[in-house]
């Protein structure tokens, strides 16, 4: 692989600035260069020091990437999508149920085709690129090859990427359904199949307490707890329906989050959408448990789900990452949904500050999905994956930046303002794709 040289304005975190902006968290270098050799960081820094220490033969021989004036930050995180949802973005009036059973089913059903699986997974990896994600905690469909097409269109593009099969045995169409036997004998498969495959890891999918009897609840915990290896994802106290469904199916049950709690789904590695209206004991307890929360503001609005606390699950300690929930989410930005994100921060009275924002799109989701030795940020030895943003990408931003004076007003122009016409490149493993 070519050793490539990036110069641009590098931004980067090495942990949580938390709600006080501690700018001991991020790295900033207005004139920077970032080093990769073999796909993976070897240093960035300020572009004097970096490259003084290069060999004049060895700069040569580079791949060399001129971003001045650009932002370059390590590749965005999008902590919970559906693939087989792209074709249901923007389907009209209704709430989670109804939206699931009129709009959503029918078309995951239609993946029983492996052709539509095939082209939906091409179409989502090109668009998630476009838009500069470069990892994703992705849920496929009940099909098992639907893991398959996912897994080999992200392959085929070198991306760091978690899927997993939809387990769902009841309470749903039944073209849709497995059965605790057979979920966890395709879960099997495609863990061998796929598993720790190049920068692929296989996530265990339950779609949500309401679509799973006792016994896949059981067999998914089984299978989750004999491998720590494996990542878990579902969904959790998204809306106040299923909220109610969950507490007359699991009467038993002192919670939502004790549902899967007591079954063995709770636990570091395992990553919940949603997460909006927890109690703060829940809260608690996922944050000793080391789980995640997904939080999905353009689809919390859209589907009128609620608004997820930002300030008070991280005050609880709980890990937290950004999502898009395409397609109850309405869109693949990651920079539109920050924009959200920091609407709903509002609604709180907690704005989530520039500095705060960009590091849960990059680094707080890579903490988020348990990948932050591999991905977030430019850490030597990290894989060089990573995004070029164009300030004044549309006239209202230049206009915008044109009025700022410091680094958080323009990030924040940045945030509220931007989109995927920011996008200037995209690269995976240095290279641009
Ligand atoms: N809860 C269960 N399934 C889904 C889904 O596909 N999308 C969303 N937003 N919530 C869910
Ligand atoms: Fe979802």
């Amino acid at each position: 692989k070519q050793d490539v040289l990036v110069r641009g304005q590098i931004l980067h975190y090495l942990t949580d600035p938390g709600p006080g902006d501690d700018p001991a968290a991020w790295e900033y270098f207005d004139d920077g260069a970032l080093w990769i050799v073999d796909g993976h960081v070897q240093s960035v820094g300020p572009w004097a020091v970096v490259t003084a220490n290069l060999a004049p033969q060895v700069r040569e021989a580079a791949s060399f990437h001129d971003h001045r004036g650009k932002l370059v930050l390590p590749g965005l995180v999008d902590t919970h999508i559906h693939y087989p949802q792209a074709g249901v973005i923007g389907s009209f009036g209704r709430q989670l149920l109804d939206w699931l059973n009129d709009y959503t089913f029918p078309a995951e059903a239609r993946f029983a085709d492996y052709s539509e699986a095939e082209r939906s997974a091409a179409f989502v990896v090109d668009r998630l690129l476009a838009h500069g994600t470069t990892t994703a905690s992705v849920f496929a469909t009940v099909h098992a090859h639907s893991v398959d097409a996912f897994f080999s269109a992200a392959e085929a593009k070198g991306l760091r990427m978690l899927c997993g099969k939809v387990l769902m045995d009841r309470h749903c169409p039944d073209n849709l359904r497995d059965s605790a036997a057979s979920g966890r004998a395709d879960s099997q498969a495609l863990i061998e199949r796929w598993h720790g495959r190049g920068r692929l890891g296989y996530s265990l999918t339950p779609r949500f307490a309401p679509t799973s009897t006792r016994e896949q609840l059981q067999a998914t915990g089984e299978l989750f707890q004999a491998r720590p290896d494996l990542h878990l994802q579902t969904h959790l106290a998204e809306n106040p329906a299923e909220i109610a469904w969950v507490q007359a199916l699991f009467p038993e049950r002192s919670s939502y989050l004790d549902v899967y709690a007591h079954y063995g789904l709770l636990g570091p590695r395992s990553i919940y959408g949603h997460c909006i209206h927890l109690s703060p004991a829940e809260r608690a307890d996922m944050a000793a448990a080391g789980a995640a929360a997904a939080f999905c503001p353009t689809s919390n609005l859209f589907l009128g789900s609620g608004f997820f606390d930002y300030a008070a699950s991280t005050a609880a300690g709980m890990r937290v990452g950004l999502a898009t929930d395409v397609g109850g989410g309405t869109s693949f930005s990651l920079i539109r949904t920050l924009g959200q994100a920091y609407a709903i921060s509002q609604t709180h009275a907690t704005p989530l500050s520039p500095m705060r924002g960009w590091y849960l799109a990059t680094l707080g989701g890579a903490r988020a999905l348990y990948l932050e030795a591999h991905i977030g940020n430019f850490q030597p030895g990290h894989e060089a994956d990573f995004v070029v943003l164009d300030w004044a990408a549309t006239p209202e931003l230049a206009w915008r930046m044109d009025r700022t004076q410091t680094l958080a007003e323009r990030l924040f122009a940045l945030m509220i303002l931007g989109d995927e016409r920011c996008v200037v490149a995209t690269h995976v493993m240095g290279e641009r794709v």
